[in-house]
């Protein structure tokens, strides 16, 4: 029973993946990140991509740059707290094989109730490590072509580490496109298990507000609510139920 309930408070570790780069792995992470934690959950967001782009739009170049000191004096940063409630764990320079992330990771499994790990574009060693540190994946995809050979095969990779798919959704999506329609129903009827019905329409929102290193929420102060945030916020209502 102890055993039990200590395993219960550790951290739903979640990892944000798709070799497929510019799909929204980062930008996914980041808002879902932001969303849990303004619904009161202690939210870690951890950078594995050596590009930093989420530890970038958290914060700026230069904290990216600290992190690079940080790793060339030895060992990683601590996480680093962001107004949104996220703190962030940038392991984007530090080099460590696939136990040793784990162990970075799970290090902080107790401190938090979900971790969100953003992979890089590609399947190499620091996306296996992310999907080795997790228990879940969420898989982004964009309503196109080639999406349906990536999603299937992402899914038999994240079978094979016995992970949980907790969603496959559509990110860029503009329902305006009948090609944009014809796939998300092309892939919400072939994963239709894995399908989160919340699509993040295309905004100016999420390119807007990392060109001045912050989320979409920091730079969306209009009263009339943003559809792209809204959707965001609906996934992280959807992860916390499942
Ligand atoms: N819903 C969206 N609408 C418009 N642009 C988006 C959306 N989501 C992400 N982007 C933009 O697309 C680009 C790639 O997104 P990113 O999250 O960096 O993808 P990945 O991490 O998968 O490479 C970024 O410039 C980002 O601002
Ligand atoms: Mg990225």
């Amino acid at each position: 029973m102890r055993t039990k309930q200590a395993a219960a408070e550790l951290a739903k570790i979640i990892a944000v993946v798709n070799n497929k780069g510019g799909v929204g792995k980062t930008t996914a992470a980041v808002h879902i990140g932001c969303a849990l934690a303004a619904l009161g959950k202690r939210v870690l967001c951890v950078d594995m991509d050596t590009q930093a782009n989420l530890a970038q739009n958290f914060f700026s170049r230069k904290f990216v740059n600290t992190a690079i000191k940080a790793v060339q004096n030895g060992s990683p940063l601590p996480p680093e707290h962001h107004s949104s409630g996220v703190d962030v764990l940038t392991l984007s320079f530090y080099e460590a094989d696939e136990e040793e992330y784990r162990a970075a990771i799970h290090a902080y499994a107790s401190e938090y109730e979900y971790i969100l790990i953003d992979s890089p574009p590609s399947l190499e060693k620091r996306t296996l490590s992310a999907l080795k540190a997790s228990s879940f994946v969420l898989i982004p995809t964009e309503a196109e072509q080639f999406a349906f050979s990536g999603i299937s095969n992402l899914l038999q990779l994240a079978a094979s580490y016995n992970l949980h798919i907790l969603g496959v959704f559509i990110n860029k999506y503009d329902p305006k496109k009948q090609v944009h329609k014809a796939f998300r129903s092309f892939i919400a009827d072939q994963f239709s298990q894995f399908f989160l019905e919340d699509s993040i329409p295309t905004s100016t929102v999420f390119p807007n507000a990392q060109a001045e290193n912050k989320t979409g929420f920091e730079f969306y102060t209009q009263k009339k609510p943003n559809a792209a945030l809204e959707a965001y916020q609906a996934i992280a209502h959807s992860i916390i139920a499942a």
